[in-house]
């Protein structure tokens, strides 16, 4: 029988035949049809079935992908079947596609503790997905290694704090897609029309009024924690906010997304849209952000003993590398001390030396993953640190930690006196 998503009104529309109201081009329609392959004509059913669900009009091209659900943890083996077998049926992806966090250092996965079974079934999971043509990036900034995407245009990446920067920071298009969805999108070119591809659903509903001061990313994390947690899936503007580096706006950006389903921000001067135009809507509702102890008082558990100081998430910065050897100044740690970043940006930092220097004192950085989405669990951690709200709020919930959350310096101390306080 074929699926729902076939029937189709056939019209000599200019573009193509209907499918519903939801027009597809020619070669759109060529995919569905399973003119290419069956993987092209799955992910077109996938995604007009997406689309009829927020009753899209029509397919938007898009220029790059970033797919999350990368970790071996989350997908276990069911998700590498899946995927197996999607890409046997012929996917290919036909734009520029990166990947999220893996749940390991793909090279130095050993020194994580992690296990000889596990790691084999990420390398394998890891390899499908470079056959299907997708750059095995394995970081959540790919707006950090190249994955820039340009003012306005149109893009499908779902991993939350990167579709957060990219709409906000960047002024790209996206919404908050899945992993299957971007993949999609990746192997077609094309997303459903909705959401914040469209001018009118970009406009804010809250108005966040900033009363207090923001000096370190921890706070920016706070911050985002409660405003995710009043506007949950809205979208706001920040009023208040005198300056934020684009560290500071990935550690806001990153909460909202985690402790609500923030997708798009503005920051008042400062973000691109917001620059141009005012992006509040007609109506809006109004938050005042006296102070921040609520979200440092939720991100925290009453603990001292600290097992594993964790630092990016998102994955670091260069700078923030640079900040992290600026607060060691070759002390020595007591606690384990992980940083995570990019690949790209970790070999970077072993050029120039700051990799070295980091390392010396004892901390370990590694690319490829992150504290959430590797098995840590299983690892033999109870307690971390983190200056991280998104890491903060899912570390509990999603491996079982409990947490002490604060500035980097903070963490980094902790790592090196071996205590919180
Ligand atoms: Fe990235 Fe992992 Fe945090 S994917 S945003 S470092 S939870």
């Amino acid at each position: 029988m074929r699926p729902y998503l076939l029937i189709k009104t056939e019209l000599n529309s200019r573009k193509g035949r209907l499918v519903s109201e939801l027009e597809l081009t020619k070669k759109e329609q060529e995919m569905m049809d399973g003119k290419e392959s069956v993987a092209a004509k799955k992910a077109m059913e996938i995604l007009v079935a997406l689309g009829k669900i927020f009753n899209a009009k029509r397919m938007v091209n898009i220029n790059s992908t970033q797919i999350s659900g990368v970790s071996y943890k989350n997908l276990g083996d069911a998700g590498v079947e899946f995927l197996k077998e999607f890409s046997e049926s012929g996917a290919k992806v036909k734009i520029p596609a990166t990947l999220n966090p893996s749940g390991m250092d793909l090279k130095s996965w050993r020194e994580m503790g992690i296990s000889e079974k596990f790691a084999k079934k990420q390398n394998e999971l890891i390899k499908i997905f470079e056959k299907m043509g997708v750059t095995a990036s394995c970081t959540c900034t790919p707006y950090l290694i190249g994955n820039v995407p340009k003012f306005q245009e149109h893009i499908s990446w779902s991993e939350s704090s990167a579709v957060s920067y990219a709409n906000s920071v960047l002024g790209a298009r996206t919404n908050r897609e899945s992993g299957i969805s971007a993949l999609c999108s990746a192997i077609t070119g094309v997303t459903p029309e909705y959401g914040y591809h469209l001018d009118e659903n970009r406009t804010a509903n809250f108005l966040v009024n900033v009363k207090t001061k923001l000096e370190k990313d921890s706070d920016f994390s706070a911050l985002g924690y409660i405003v995710g947690k009043k506007v949950k899936n809205g979208v706001p503007y920040f009023r208040g906010i005198k300056n934020a580096s684009l560290e500071n706006l990935k550690f806001l950006g990153a909460a909202m997304a985690a402790s609500g389903a923030v997708a798009l921000y503005y920051v008042e001067g400062i973000t691109p849209e917001a620059k141009k135009k005012n992006m509040l809507d007609e109506n809006f509702e109004e938050i005042v952000i006296e102070n921040l102890d609520e979200g440092y008082n939720a991100l925290n558990s009453e603990v001292n003993e600290i097992d594993l100081v964790a630092i990016g998430c998102p994955h670091a910065s260069f700078e923030e590398l640079e900040q992290i050897e600026k607060i060691l100044k070759g002390k020595k740690v007591k606690t384990k001390l992980w940083i995570m970043t990019s690949r790209k940006i970790k070999e970077i930092a072993e050029k120039k030396g700051l990799l070295q220097k980091i390392e010396t004192s004892g901390a370990r950085v590694f690319a490829d993953t992150c504290m959430v989405v590797s098995p840590i669990e299983g690892l033999g951690f109870k307690t971390v640190a983190t200056n991280s709200g998104k890491a903060a709020f899912y570390l509990p919930s999603y491996c079982g930690m409990k947490v002490r959350f604060g500035s980097l310096e903070k963490c980094i101390n902790s790592a090196v006196t071996g205590k919180w306080n």
